[in-house]
């Protein structure tokens, strides 16, 4: 797979990543978990190139960064870790249906701790790339950073990151230390970051890491009707995927699927190829736990869209219902 870096100063990497959270967290809870295959799954990322692995120790929480950890025993050195610290579990089945009741902290102690019980879970002496999972509202954050850039120091981590962040708390952060990169939401669905985020990223060297790159799977036609979504799943809050949202927003869909179908690849590959031509050092993190799905998302890194492909899919329209 083609490579580039973290950044005009980090690690290499190749252009798409695979994000870790589904194994484990987030969607379609009721299911039972299949630790093999998502350890094979693992595998396979890296044999394909895609060795940026994402996960954050409140996914789970906790057991992300465990399988994270398990599947990298063997073959730690070929993995760019990423993970993130920032967010607190207060209650695992205490928040909304039923998922886990989380919420921001930034205090330097919390930052501390939280990273020596990430390395144990993740069974490394250093993590690649540690991220800011959210700004703490209670904290300045160049205190939350200091905390991140204090790891730096002492050899627990070799780059650090935010997420989820404006140009101006990105730049309060670099006045401390600098930052590798900013992972945010992006995808043919969520463009927010166009306007301000992603030309600061890349006037200043900084790595963009697009979250939810497929759109939480609505972008490929995985979900028809609001039905379709699995029982016990994060999805089933989120303002987009409500019933008449969804709905009007197929439209997108059926978009994405035109510019696929004439290209001759699928809409997952023209989805992470769109990101993939937002600049040099934009590196899209998709999810999945299945293998055959992987392998598809691989060949988004290579395929080349022309400008009248990308001239459409800018074109699409934005949909209805908020992201969050
Ligand atoms: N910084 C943050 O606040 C934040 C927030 C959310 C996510 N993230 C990170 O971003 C990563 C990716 O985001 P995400 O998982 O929310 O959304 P996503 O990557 O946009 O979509 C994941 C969904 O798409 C499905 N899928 C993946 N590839 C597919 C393919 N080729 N064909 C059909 N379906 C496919 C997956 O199915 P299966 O799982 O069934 O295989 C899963 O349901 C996460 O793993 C996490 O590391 C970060």
């Amino acid at each position: 797979m083609r490579t580039t870096t973290l950044g005009s100063h980090g690690p290499e990497v190749g252009v798409v990543g695979l994000g870790a959270m589904g194994m484990s967290f987030a969607y379609d809870m009721a299911a039972p978990r299949d630790v093999a295959t998502s350890v094979s799954v693992i595998h396979q990322a890296l044999d394909l190139g895609m060795t940026l692995i994402d996960t954050a120790d409140v996914y789970g929480p906790y057991t992300n960064e465990e399988l994270v950890g398990r599947a990298l025993a063997d073959r730690r050195d070929r993995a760019v870790i990423a993970t993130k610290v920032g967010m607190e579990c207060l209650d695992p089945t205490g928040g909304p249906g039923g998922a886990p009741l989380v919420r921001p902290n930034g205090r330097p102690e919390h930052v501390s701790a939280a990273i020596d019980a990430s390395l144990r879970r993740l069974g490394t002496d250093h993590i690649d790339l540690y991220q800011l999972h959210r700004v703490d509202p209670e904290v300045p954050v160049e205190e939350t950073w200091g905390a991140l850039a204090e790891a730096v120091t002492a050899g627990k981590a070799r780059y650090i990151g935010l997420s989820e962040v404006s140009v101006q708390q990105i730049q309060r952060a670099q006045s401390i230390h600098p930052v590798a990169t900013v992972q945010s939401e992006f995808s043919l669905w969520t463009r927010d970051v166009k306007t301000e985020v992603l030309p600061y990223c890349h006037e200043n060297g900084i790595g963009l890491l697009p979250y939810s790159p497929l759109g939480r799977g609505f972008l490929l036609g995985r979900f028809a009707s609001f039905d379709d979504l699995p029982a016990d799943d994060q999805r089933r809050r989120l303002p987009r995927f409500q019933q008449d949202n969804l709905r009007a927003n197929l439209d997108i869909v059926s978009k994405v699927r035109e510019v696929a179908d004439r290209v001759g690849a699928t809409p997952a590959q023209v989805a992470l190829a769109w990101l993939v031509a937002q600049g040099e050092y934009v590196v899209p993190i998709p999810g999945t736990k299945t293998p055959k799905y992987l392998a598809d998302n691989a060949g988004g890194a290579d395929l080349k869209l022309s400008a009248a492909d990308l001239a459409d899919l800018d074109a699409i329209p934005a949909p209805v219902g908020a992201r969050y």
